[in-house]
Parts: C-alpha cells; sequence; structure tokens
C-alpha cells in the first residue's frame, strides 16, 4: 500500500516543460502555460506601488524571523479568517513555503525519520525530504474518494510504516482536493493519537470554492503551518511565505532560520504586508478561476480525458489521460511540441500511477483556458 523511496532526486518536470516552452517561445511559437501554477497577474496594483515607494531603504538584512510588522499583521490574519491568537513570535518569514519545508522537517524531525506524504502530490515534497536525509513515506488517496486525505487512510500506512510526520495539502496540488472542517479536525486528532507531528501545508488557502479554508491552527498549537503568498496573493516570484510553530521548536528554527536563509527578502516582506489588506483584489482573481475551473473541466471531460468533476480548491485539472497514452511525459512534450499547450505530467506527483495523468493549471485567462482546449481537440484528432 504504502512505499519508502528511495533516494533518487528527481526532475520537477513542471519546470522542466516551462524550460522547454520558453525554448519554443524564443522560436517564435505562441505557447499556452498550463503546465505551472502560478496566477497570469501581478499583485494587487498597491502592493507595487508600496514597493516602489519603499526601494531606496530596503537594502539590509531584516530580523531572521522577518519583521516585526508583518509577523503582527499574519497574527491579525489569523485572528480574523481564522478566529484563533496566535503569537507572531511564534512566526518566521521564509522564502515561500519551499524553505519553510526545510526548516519545519530540520527543525521537526530528528534526520532519518519518516514522514509520510500524500500520493500524488507535490514532487517538492519527495524530493525535499530524500535530499536532506529522510525517509518518505507514501500514502495513496484515490479519485474515488475525491482524492482526499482522510484518518483512515493516515492509520492504515502508519500500522503498516509508522512515521513520524505528516506532511499534506488542503486545498492539494495536483488534485485541488481539500478536507472539510470535520476531516481535518480528524486527521489533527489521528496524528495526535499516534503521536505524528503534522505539518500543514496551507498555500492554497483562499482558493476553496466549497467555502472558507480552515487552518490546522484551528485545532490547537502543535501542529507546523506552512503558507506562502505564492497562489492567493499572486506573487510566486516574490519567493515570500511563512511558518507557524509549535513553541518548542521555535528557537531551534529561528537558529537554522538565521543559518541556513538568514532573513527572507526585504522588499518581499514589504510587498507581503501590504499583500495581506488586498484581500478583494485575490478575491476577483478567484472568481475567475472559479470560472475557468468549470469551463476546464466540462472541456477536458468532452475530449475523453476523465476526470473526477470540479476541483474542490486551488487552480488544477488533474485528468486521466490513459484513453490516449501510457506515457505522461511523452503525452506532454507530444502536446507541448504540437499544439503549443504545456501541461504537466502526471509522474510529477506520482511515481506509481503518474503516467496516467496530466495536470493542467487554470490560474491564467479564460482565453487561455478556451484557446487550449481548442488546440488540444486539434491534437487528439491528428492523423497517427
Ligand atoms: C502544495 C504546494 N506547496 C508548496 C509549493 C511551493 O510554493 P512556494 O515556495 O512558491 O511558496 C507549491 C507550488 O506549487 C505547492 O503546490
Amino acid at each position: 500500500m504504502s512505499t519508502e523511496l528511495d533516494t533518487g532526486l528527481m526532475p520537477f518536470h513542471a519546470m522542466e516543460m516551462v524550460a522547454r516552452a520558453k525554448l519554443l517561445e524564443a522560436q517564435g511559437r505562441t505557447i499556452l502555460h498550463l503546465e505551472v501554477g502560478e496566477p497570469a497577474v501581478p499583485p494587487a496594483p498597491r502592493v507595487i506601488e508600496a514597493v516602489a515607494r519603499a526601494l531606496p531603504e530596503a537594502q539590509r538584512y531584516t530580523n531572521s524571523k522577518g519583521q516585526i510588522e508583518l509577523r503582527r499583521r499574519l497574527a491579525d490574519y489569523y485572528a480574523v479568517q481564522h478566529g484563533v491568537e496566535i503569537d507572531p513570535e511564534s512566526i518566521v518569514v521564509t522564502m515561500g513555503s519551499s524553505s519553510a519545508f526545510i526548516l519545519a522537517f530540520l527543525g521537526g524531525f530528528e534526520l532519518g525519520t519518516r514522514i509520510a506524504v500524500t500520493r500524488p502530490g507535490y514532487p517538492a515534497y519527495l524530493n525535499t525530504l530524500n535530499g536532506l536525509g529522510f525517509r518518505a513515506v507514501q500514502i495513496p488517496v484515490t479519485a474515488s474518494n475525491g482524492w482526499r486525505l482522510s484518518a483512515t487512510d493516515i492509520v492504515a500506512v502508519h500500522a503498516q510504516q509508522p512515521f513520524d510526520g505528516l506532511l499534506f495539502a488542503s486545498p492539494a496540488n495536483p488534485t485541488g482536493a481539500s478536507v472539510d472542517r470535520a476531516g481535518l479536525a480528524e486527521i489533527v486528532a489521528t496524528c495526535r493519537r499516534l503521536g505524528v507531528r503534522l505539518i500543514s501545508d496551507e498555500i492554497y488557502h483562499g482558493l476553496d470554492y466549497r467555502g472558507p479554508s480552515v487552518s490546522a491552527a484551528e485545532f490547537g498549537t502543535d501542529s507546523i503551518v506552512i503558507n506562502s503568498f505564492s497562489k492567493y496573493y499572486c506573487m510566486t516570484g516574490w519567493r515570500i511565505g511563512w511558518i507557524v510553530l509549535p513553541e518548542p521548536l521555535l528557537r531551534k528554527v529561528e537558529m537554522l532560520q538565521q543559518n541556513l536563509f538568514i532573513s527572507a527578502p526585504t522588499l518581499s516582506q514589504i510587498a507581503a504586508r501590504v499583500a495581506l489588506g488586498e484581500r478583494d483584489y485575490s478575491e476577483t482573481q478567484k472568481a475567475g478561476y472559479a470560472e475557468n475551473r468549470g469551463i476546464l473541466t466540462a472541456g477536458l471531460s468532452a475530449l475523453g480525458f476523465a476526470v473526477v468533476g470540479q476541483a474542490d480548491g486551488a487552480f488544477y485539472a488533474y485528468a486521466d489521460v490513459s484513453a490516449f497514452t501510457n506515457n505522461s511525459l511523452k503525452f506532454c512534450e507530444d502536446l507541448l511540441d504540437h499544439a503549443g499547450v504545456a501541461a504537466t505530467p502526471g509522474i510529477d506527483f506520482d511515481r506509481v500511477d503518474g503516467n496516467r495523468f496530466v495536470r493542467l493549471s487554470y490560474a491564467g485567462s479564460r482565453q487561455t483556458m478556451e484557446l487550449a482546449l481548442e488546440r488540444m481537440a486539434g491534437f487528439l484528432a491528428r492523423p497517427a
């Protein structure tokens, strides 16, 4: 059921597809970018204005944990969005959630311990765990269960291969699956009972289409909570995120941050502080993703892709392509080369069943979705 992985570092195929697409663009081709999970629009205008004003005085390091003004705003965010009181001192501002994973793993666990992740799941989880010397255990989640992780899944895999940590995202990448409040409460309680430390990757928070996003922070202070400005706030390239830590881990993580990264980029911290007040802008973008979700899901189904239905959150369609191929990488390369549509092969997210899937991001414009569907129809109808 679960698999302990070898330490082989794998490429991040989404980024490899970006590179391949850029090469084609350099040759004059027009490429539709559905491969990478990033909003096409810039951050809110007030974010850019604030950064422009701050430019002359933003050359220095900040406090390693991040500017206190930003950490206070983040504490306000938890009070308003989640009704919980978070001490700004328990927050460390990071370089996206990517550097927060490193801090969480090294700060929360002994090297070599087992940490569980879902399959399919975000590829950097496995690669980072493996690269740092932890052992990853995979918990399969299935389309028949809406790709949602359940407490039962955790218990079943833990019984076979006990693990010390569990890292999972809700909404998830690549499936967009979200657990609801009851589901998350059960996951938190199950982890507690098993002595498993939970790392909750909340990077797609705000992008839940069924209701408000629920944070693990709402169920106590023993989970590690990770979030980022990349997705909801349209700031992928600003490399800024944060981690909320249980008190016993704080000092160790602070020292890791000091030594590994010194501090997150100063300008990005200023931008992030302003972005937190610009949720209306993010909600407008989200309405666009919601519309795209409907268009893409219906369009893919009509073309013969098998999709579970509209995803709960995030901005991805994870589509079964077994009607067309048994090699998702080759399928994506051909789709890009012949039709100019960039998508990500499922092998990025699932080293076992990933050849049956591709992931398409609908964080772009409506026109991009419509044109991509048109081009895909032509591609699938081409003579063999
Ligand atoms: C689930 C998940 N976590 C983390 C990340 C990394 O994001 P960042 O480092 O930009 O915050 C991504 C990026 O796609 C993601 O999908």
